[in-house]
């Protein structure tokens, strides 16, 4: 959403107000490779740093195990591995898995894969990603995202169709990735013990610190592909840098002013905000530079963006134009991206970050690790040598923490606990963990499903309850399968499941900073006094009313591939309620059915007006705000639930819904019967 004080407005555009050090003792790293677009795909598949390694790589990886692979990004772990495993019939029996962070990632692999092998996608190679399927009993190759396979794990807790399971992007240490390397682990020894077929287990890194995967897989041998190395510069900003955006902007037009036009830029950011603010302001300048000063094509690049402008990445820019691709994360390890000659890193990122006492997971923008600004400065030596400007100061640098901490250490585990009762984990206190979140951490979100009744605790054990076994049958956080199973309670199943699709989808909603009276004049004829779930419900039932039509969408800034993603999301949670037996129903337009059973399921996430206009967070007494997207933002309603925190500037809720406070004690009377204050409303 728009936020103009995140922004820096051109005015404020000074040039030359960075300055960069060199820093000539730092060793170029990285390696790269060539060939183009319009090279055949067969011989780009020869040029691949792993091509020459495949013989010996082979031979290892037909006799072990387990085994780690270390690769630079592009080396052509991903895209070769699993095929040179096929073509070579290592785990024949069954399917190979390859697992993946990133859903983008699992989707536009699957697609490369299936062209290389010139088949269909969907036929040997596919994909499965949350809500989405796209294999058939023909597939062998499979990528999918690492929740995926840990969703299929409950049910097939051996793994028994995989004969492989490639573990990719490991250092990138998501949860879900690191609950799989105990699944996995598990079912390889289980499977030894039960004299099955084998299971193959392939950890891929692009990151050298493989010491913590080579112990924990049983002291497995760690496999390094060379790979060619082109020098990268590093440079340092002088002194630190407050505004890390109008850095950034100034040093994007430095090099532009400078360097030949087919040198592209890729510029690491934070967020969706941040990246289009910066991008409308790149786009503004452009357009009044100098004389003998090139154009240039700004292309945003982040998670959330529908996949066909994610693609604008990799094309071209027109002959005598710079290429600017500003970036999320996403661009470190999991796509990689040619003609990139320099790199700029704003050394921040946004993640996660969790504080037990509270049980509250924040979105934070922080600093990166020295692993990722490493990993950033190399996306500039892919081709040829290039250069890196840290928008940061040497001494900011060596500050940095070497290694970014585990997710699994710094998130909210009530999903993680939850998943791994359902697989039948004896002990989840003590699973075995890579890296072991803090015991708070495990014990809060124990509490947190305790709380929902998901879990109960006899004689220091916890249990799965009835209905914590129900909850676990969705592919959805604790609460929103919880408010699902409650919404037959308030005859409200049909909003609930738009509700909770509309939430599971990335941004169904377009909102183009330049736009933004449009945009809101559009909304307003959907926006509802209840709040941003009602909203987004008005909006999503007007959009089934005219089909999906495509004017429609355009008009009103509606995103209407993710729109319909939503209709399929929807009918698959539909399918799990009806195999749970439950009876689904529509209230109309009685909302207020819709805001109890939402009160009701997500009463953990409720925030308290103050006498003083503010809000306090009633589990923490954290001081949060209104986020300026929501459409109370205006208003100050007494009670309200979120559905998620960001912090910037302040801590935001986002997404929220207007509550009463007798529906919080109604839902957890003695939860609520200390942290109500219904008389400062
Ligand atoms: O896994 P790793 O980072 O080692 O490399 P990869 O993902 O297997 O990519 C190898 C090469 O395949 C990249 O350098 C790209 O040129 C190409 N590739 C592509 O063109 N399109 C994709 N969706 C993925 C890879
Ligand atoms: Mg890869």
């Amino acid at each position: 959403m728009p936020n103009d004080h995140d922004h820096p407005p051109a005015k404020k555009f000074k040039p030359g107000s960075v300055f960069f050090r060199n820093d000539k003792n730092k060793p170029g790293m990285l390696l790269p490779r060539k060939g183009n677009a319009t090279t055949p795909i067969e011989v780009q598949r020869k040029q691949l740093p792993i091509y020459q390694a495949k013989p010996q790589l082979m031979n290892q990886l037909r006799q072990l195990h387990n085994a780690i692979l270390i690769g630079e990004t592009g080396s052509g772990k991903t895209t070769q591995i699993p095929q040179y495993l096929y073509e070579a019939g290592i785990g024949r029996q069954g399917l190979i898995a390859i697992t993946q962070p990133r859903r983008v990632a699992a989707i536009s692999l699957a697609g490369r894969v299936a062209e290389e092998k010139r088949t269909q996608l969907g036929k040997l190679v596919g994909y499965t990603v949350r809500f989405e399927d796209v294999t058939s009993s023909e597939t062998k190759l499979k990528f999918m995202t690492d929740g995926m396979l840990l969703r299929e794990a409950i049910g097939d807790p051996l793994l028994l169709r995989y004969t492989v399971v490639v573990l990719d992007e490991a250092h990138e240490r998501t949860v879900h990735t690191d609950v799989l390397f105990g699944v996995v682990k598990a079912a390889q020894r289980r499977r030894r013990e039960l004299n099955k077929i084998p299971l193959k287990v392939i950890v891929m890194s692009a990151t050298m610190d493989v010491d913590l995967f080579s112990e924990y897989f049983n002291k497995s041998p760690v496999l390094y592909l060379e790979g060619r190395q082109h020098p990268i510069q590093i440079y340092y900003t002088k002194h630190p840098q407050s505004d890390y955006l109008q850095a950034a902007l100034v040093t994007i037009f430095q090099i532009h002013q400078e360097a030949p036009p087919s040198h592209d830029i890729l510029v690491f950011m934070t967020g969706q905000e941040e990246i289009e603010a910066l991008a409308r302001t790149c786009r503004d300048i452009a357009k009044h530079l100098p004389d003998g000063c090139g154009p240039m094509v700004v292309i945003p690049l982040y998670a959330s963006l529908p996949p066909a402008q994610q693609l604008r990445c990799f094309q071209p820019a027109p002959k005598g134009c710079r290429k600017v691709i500003l970036s999320t994360n996403i661009a470190e390890t999991s796509v990689t991206i040619s003609g990139i000659k320099f790199v700029i890193d704003s050394g921040m990122v946004k993640a996660k970050r969790f504080s037990p006492d509270s049980g509250l997971e924040v979105l934070a923008v922080q600093r990166v690790s020295k692993a990722q600004a490493w990993q950033r400065a190399g996306r500039a030596g892919r081709e040829e040598s290039g250069s890196c400007y840290r928008l940061y100061t040497e001494n900011e640098f060596d500050s940095l923490i070497p290694m970014t901490v585990p997710e699994i250490q710094r998130c909210n585990l009530s999903s993680v606990m939850l998943q791994l009762m359902a697989l039948g984990v004896p002990d989840v206190m003590n699973f075995d963990f890579m890296s072991k979140p803090s015991p708070e951490a495990v014990r809060s979100a124990v509490n947190h499903l305790e709380l929902l009744g998901a879990v109960e605790r006899k004689e220091g054990h916890v249990f799965l309850t009835a209905l914590g076994k129900k909850m676990a049958s969705f592919p959805l956080e604790p609460r929103y399968s919880k408010t699902i199973l409650l919404s037959p309670d308030y005859s409200c199943s049909d909003e609930i499941l738009s509700i909770v699709s509309l939430l599971s989808v990335d941004t169904v909603l377009f909102n183009p900073p330049a736009k933004r009276e449009e945009v809101l004049a559009a909304r307003k004829k959907f926006s509802s006094s209840e709040g941003d779930h009602i909203t987004l419900l008005n909006i999503y039932r007007a959009f089934k009313k005219v089909s999906g039509n495509k004017e429609w969408c355009r008009e009103n800034f509606v995103n209407s591939r993710n729109m319909g993603l939503v209709n399929d999301v929807q009918a698959q949670l539909r399918d799990i309620c009806l195999k749970l037996n439950m009876k689904l129903g529509s209230c109309g337009a009685e909302m207020e059915n819709v805001r109890r059973c939402i009160a009701r399921g997500m009463f953990v996430n409720a925030a308290e007006l103050q006498p003083d206009g503010s809000y306090l967070a009633l589990d923490t007494h954290q001081p949060v705000s209104i986020h300026p997207s929501s459409v109370l933002f205006q208003g100050k309603p007494a009670y309200v639930v979120f559905n998620e925190l960001l912090h910037t500037s302040r801590c935001y809720m986002r997404d929220l819904c207007l509550v009463d406070a007798d529906w919080l004690l109604e839902a957890a009377p003695e939860y609520f019967g200390r942290k109500l204050h219904p008389s400062k409303s």
